[in-house]
């Protein structure tokens, strides 16, 4: 049996969702998502995806179609429907379909906002054996837009590195400008050296990540030192560990930077502790 899925108030079969041809998400990529994980059936980070959907909304000049209840209960009664354990919950809004193909943003009072949500099912999401193997990354440049702090759904650049990197042999690609590292394709990037974990600080270049908010806060409770700077692919491969996050992927080590071991070659401490700590942490706050 397909999902059941969210669109636009109604509850439908996956088969029998569609929007239109003319729907701005389609033809301009104008629209912002959120990918909110679910973990023993709760929702992680709920608020930090919520606030973050409705800042990314009001940069693109769009408003909140729901409110933060709504959002919730939909999320909720998604993951109910469609028995998800553990997975994520996709959500996306665009400017709509207005009819025709236009550049100038339609009146938003004639053209209402495409919603629509969908659960991943991904049973035992948090015990990746990817955690205990870790990740190898190469680096590529970083050619997307200025905007990368607005979680749009043009994400052609990303696919393009996911690729890149597969071709490769490896797992994932890091993105430089100006010789140092924004991010990942879709995950904050980091490296610990001396104990210090160093990662990006925040700013339009990057996107500012609810899992890195998270965890950087669990990692200053626990005494640990955090250092928010740009750091170059050369520390990277110089550092003692490197690692990852996001909502799909938690904290994720990193082991290998453009084919160079990173520390011992094997996932860090570090990295494991935060990752503990932050599936500790987020499965007693999930709601
Ligand atoms: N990606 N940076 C980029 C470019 C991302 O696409 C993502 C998330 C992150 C991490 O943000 P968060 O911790 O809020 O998930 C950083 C999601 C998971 C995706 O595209 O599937």
């Amino acid at each position: 049996m397909g999902r059941i899925v969210y669109l636009n108030g109604e509850y439908l079969p996956e088969d029998q969702a569609s929007v239109s041809i003319f729907d701005r998400g389609f033809l301009m990529a104008d629209g912002v998502y959120e990918v909110t994980s679910v973990l023993d059936g709760k929702l992680l980070d709920f608020d930090g995806h919520a606030v973050r959907l409705e800042r990314s909304l009001s940069e693109l000049d769009m408003t909140m179609p729901l409110d933060k209840d709504t959002l919730l209960e939909i999320h909720r009664e998604l993951v109910r429907i469609n028995d998800v354990t553990d997975g994520g919950v996709y959500l996306q809004i665009t400017r709509g379909a207005p009819g025709d193909r236009d550049f100038v943003f339609p009146d938003p009072e004639q053209t209402p906002q495409t919603v629509v949500l969908f659960t991943q099912s991904k049973p035992g999401i948090a015990n990746s054996p990817q955690a205990l193997t870790g990740l190898k990354v190469i680096s590529i440049d970083d050619v997307r837009w200025g905007r990368r702090d607005i979680k749009t759904v043009q994400l052609l650049y990303p696919s393009m590195g996911k690729m890149m990197a597969k071709a490769a042999g490896c797992d994932d690609a890091w993105l430089v400008e100006d010789g140092a590292v924004t991010e990942g394709t879709s995950n904050n990037a980091y490296i610990v050296k001396g104990g210090k974990i160093i990662t990006r600080d925040l700013s339009n270049d990057i996107l500012h990540g609810i899992t890195r908010s998270a965890v950087l806060r669990f990692a200053r409770e626990a005494q640990m030192d955090v250092e928010e700077r740009a750091f170059t692919i050369a520390e990277a491969q110089d550092a003692d560990e490197a690692f990852i996050t996001s909502a799909s992927m938690f904290v994720m080590p990193v082991v290998e930077v453009d084919g160079v071991a990173v520390g011992t070659g094997k996932p860090g401490s570090v990295a494991a502790r935060l990752r503990e700590i932050y599936l500790d942490e987020s499965r007693k706050s999930a709601i």
